[in-house]
């Protein structure tokens, strides 16, 4: 099964951007619920034997809408937690090149980051992405659907933008929501280990690996011989 990353911070940490509350029941009941639906959707599989990143892009091909729907919600708000940090650290190095290079400076990448996030319509997801040129996007996708594998792009970090990330603490106020998860809580050391590895320095991110992979393999096999069997 795949499990529930723990947060990398205590749950007061990314107040008040994002309340303790908010993280709790998002963290707790929200992206615990699309793990849950995800291993049983793969249990009834014969268990997990694939990388989450697998998953994704097998069931986006067979447009598999709920095993797909859960496993990039699973995959992006994993992703989330670590695209998030209460430290502090501005950008710098390359990633703050390649900022000035593709946004005109920081306050632009801000303006477009908060442009992009307060008008998308409905739920989504926003992201910071690296081209196959090297150049830094801003991007929206809507639902659950994430990057990899699509639109060619790498990630650098990731905002939700469904109303649960927010409401609670910003009502439908989601621009200050956006404002404030830019300017207290965007993780630009991790963003700056993302570009390195999109730049063939280093590996990107994956999702951790299911914790019973060797288990889910057996009842995979088990299932296959039963299926030749009959
Ligand atoms: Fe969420």
């Amino acid at each position: 099964m795949f499990a529930l990353p723990p947060l990398p911070y205590a749950d007061d940490a990314l107040s008040p951007a994002i309340s303790a509350r908010t993280l709790q029941f998002h963290h707790g009941k929200h992206h615990a619920g699309y793990l849950k639906a995800l291993n049983a959707l793969l249990d009834a599989e014969g268990g997990p034997t694939e990388p989450l990143e697998a998953v994704m892009a097998r069931a986006a091909g067979d447009e598999n809408a709920k095993l797909y729907n859960n496993a990039a919600q699973a995959w992006n708000h994993s992703l989330f937690w670590i695209s998030m940090s209460p430290d502090g650290v501005a950008p710098g190095g390359e990633l703050g090149e390649a900022i000035a290079a593709s946004f005109a400076g920081f306050d632009g990448l801000r303006a477009a980051f908060v442009a992009e996030g307060a008008a998308h319509f409905g739920s989504g997801w926003l992201w910071l992405a690296v081209n196959p040129a090297g150049g830094l996007v801003v991007q929206a996708t809507h639902d659950a659907r994430g990057l990899p594998g699509r639109l060619n792009l790498a990630p650098l970090l990731i905002c939700d933008l469904w109303e649960h990330a927010y409401y609670l603490d910003h009502q439908n106020d989601r621009k200050t929501f956006l404002e404030s998860w830019f300017d207290t809580l965007a993780n630009w050391p991790f963003a700056a280990v993302q570009l390195a590895a999109a730049r063939g320095e280093g590996m990107a991110w994956r999702h951790p690996a299911p914790t019973d992979r060797d288990a889910g393999a057996a009842r995979a096999l088990a299932k296959s011989k039963r299926q030749v069997a009959a």
